[in-house]
C-alpha cells in the first residue's frame, strides 16, 4: 500500500503519476514581494533570517498560508553552504552577493574545507524540523542546494557574471584546479543534501541557475559529471528537480546528468523543452515571472497555453521560468494559483 504521504499532487507529478490538478509551487515563493516578508527583513539581515531558524521556517510559511500552493521550499539561499567551506561573502547592498576573496588558483581550492552540514549548517536541519512540524502534513517541503556549476562560478567570479570569463577561462586553461574545485564543491552538497532529507525534506531541487553561458560540449565535458554525482547520490529517496535557465540546447544532456523533473525558463516552449527531454521524466516550469505584472486576462492566456502545451500529461508541475520577481502584485500571485488548479482540474 502506499504510504498516505506518496499522495501528494506535488510527489505524484514529480513521479509522474495522475493527479486530480495540476499541482504549482514558485521558486523564491517567500521574499520581498511579501509585505509580511518585508516586515520581518526590517528587524534582520537576509542572512541573518537564513541562520535563525524560526526566522527562516516562519518566511518559508509565510507564502503557504497565503496561497494554495502544492508545496513549500525551506527558506534558505544556495550560497549557504560556501561559507563554513571558507569563502565568505556579503550581500552588498542592491548588488547581490559579494565574494572578497575568491578561488582562482590550485591554492585557493586546496583550502576549502569539505563541511559536516550537521555541524556547520544546524539552523538549516533545524529549520526543516520546525517547517515540517508546523506544516502537519498538509503539503510536502522541498529542499534545495544549487548545482556545482553554479556555485562554482559564483565563488570564481566573486558574485554574479555576465560573460563567465573567469570561470570558463579556469575550465579551459587549469582543468586539474576545475576538477578538483567540482569535486570538492560536489562532495559538499551531496552531504548537505543528505541532511537536508534526513532532516525531513520531501523532494529536492537543484538550481543550476547559470548553466545556459555553456555550449552543449562543455556541459558534457565539464559540468555533467559532477551534477550526475550529485543527483545520482539522492536517486530513490525523494525526487529532484534538476533546474537551469537559458538550457534549451542542454536539455538532454541535463537529463542525462539526472533528476526526476527538469525544470526549463520560459526562453524555451513548454512542449518542445519536454519532447527534447523525453516523456519519461517530469518538466516544471515555465511562466515568464513579468507575466504576473499584467492584467489578469494576460495571466489567464499564458497559464492556459502552458497547461495547453502540457497535454494534461502527468508529470508537469507549474511553475514560473525563474524566481518571481520582488514588485511582483501579490493579488497575481493568488490568481495565479488559483487559475492552474481550476483550468487544469481533471475533476
Ligand atoms: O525559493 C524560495 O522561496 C526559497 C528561498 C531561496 C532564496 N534564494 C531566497 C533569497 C532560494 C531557493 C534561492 C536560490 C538562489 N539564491 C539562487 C538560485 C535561484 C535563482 O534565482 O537562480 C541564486 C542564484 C541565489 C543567489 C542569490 N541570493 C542572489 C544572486 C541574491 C541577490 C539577488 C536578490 O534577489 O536579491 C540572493 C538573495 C536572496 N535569496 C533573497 C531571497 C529572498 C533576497 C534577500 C533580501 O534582500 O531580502
Amino acid at each position: 500500500m502506499k504510504k498516505i504521504e506518496d499522495q501528494y499532487p506535488f510527489l505524484l507529478g514529480c513521479y509522474r503519476q495522475p493527479t486530480p490538478y495540476t499541482p504549482i509551487w514558485l521558486m523564491r515563493q517567500a521574499g520581498r514581494y511579501m509585505k509580511e516578508y518585508r516586515a520581518l527583513r526590517k528587524k534582520y539581515s537576509f542572512l541573518e533570517m537564513c541562520k535563525n531558524p524560526e526566522v527562516a521556517a516562519q518566511v518559508t510559511l509565510q507564502p503557504v498560508e497565503k496561497f494554495n500552493l502544492d508545496a513549500a521550499i525551506i527558506f534558505s539561499d544556495i550560497l549557504i553552504p560556501l561559507e563554513p567551506m571558507g569563502v565568505e561573502f556579503e550581500f552588498a547592498k542592491g548588488e547581490g552577493p559579494v565574494f572578497y576573496r575568491p578561488i582562482r588558483e590550485m591554492k585557493d581550492v586546496e583550502r576549502l574545507k569539505i563541511i559536516d552540514p550537521e555541524e556547520e549548517t544546524p539552523f538549516l536541519l533545524e529549520a526543516i524540523r520546525i517547517v515540517r512540524k508546523e506544516l502537519e502534513g498538509k503539503i510536502p517541503l522541498i529542499g534545495f542546494s544549487g548545482a556545482p556549476f553554479t556555485l562554482a562560478s559564483y565563488i570564481i567570479e566573486g558574485g554574479h557574471s555576465r560573460n563567465y570569463l573567469l570561470t570558463k577561462s579556469m575550465m579551459y586553461q587549469a582543468p586539474q584546479v576545475w576538477d578538483l574545485l567540482m569535486k570538492k564543491i560536489s562532495t559538499v552538497l551531496i552531504r548537505y543534501l543528505r541532511a537536508q532529507v534526513r532532516a525531513g525534506v520531501q523532494a529536492i531541487q537543484v538550481f543550476d541557475s547559470w548553466v545556459g553561458c555553456l555550449s552543449p560540449n562543455d556541459y558534457e565535458a565539464y559540468v555533467l559529471p559532477y551534477s550526475r554525482k550529485v543527483l545520482d547520490s539522492l536517486n530513490k529517496g525523494v525526487p529532484v528537480i534538476h533546474f537551469g535557465t537559458s538550457t534549451s540546447t542542454l536539455l538532454p544532456l541535463m537529463k542525462r546528468a539526472g533528476g526526476d523533473v527538469i525544470g526549463v525558463d520560459w526562453r524555451v516552449n513548454l512542449d518542445e523543452a519536454w519532447q527534447r527531454i523525453g516523456y519519461d521524466v517530469g518538466i516544471q516550469g515555465n511562466l515568464d515571472p513579468v507575466v504576473l505584472f499584467g492584467p489578469l486576462n494576460l495571466i489567464k492566456k499564458e497559464v492556459k497555453g502552458i497547461l495547453k502545451q502540457a497535454e494534461s500529461r502527468p508529470g508537469h508541475i507549474f511553475n514560473l521560468g525563474h524566481g518571481i520577481l520582488p514588485s511582483t502584485p501579490v493579488e497575481n500571485v493568488a490568481a495565479l494559483v488559483d487559475m492552474v488548479h481550476e483550468y487544469s482540474s481533471k475533476r
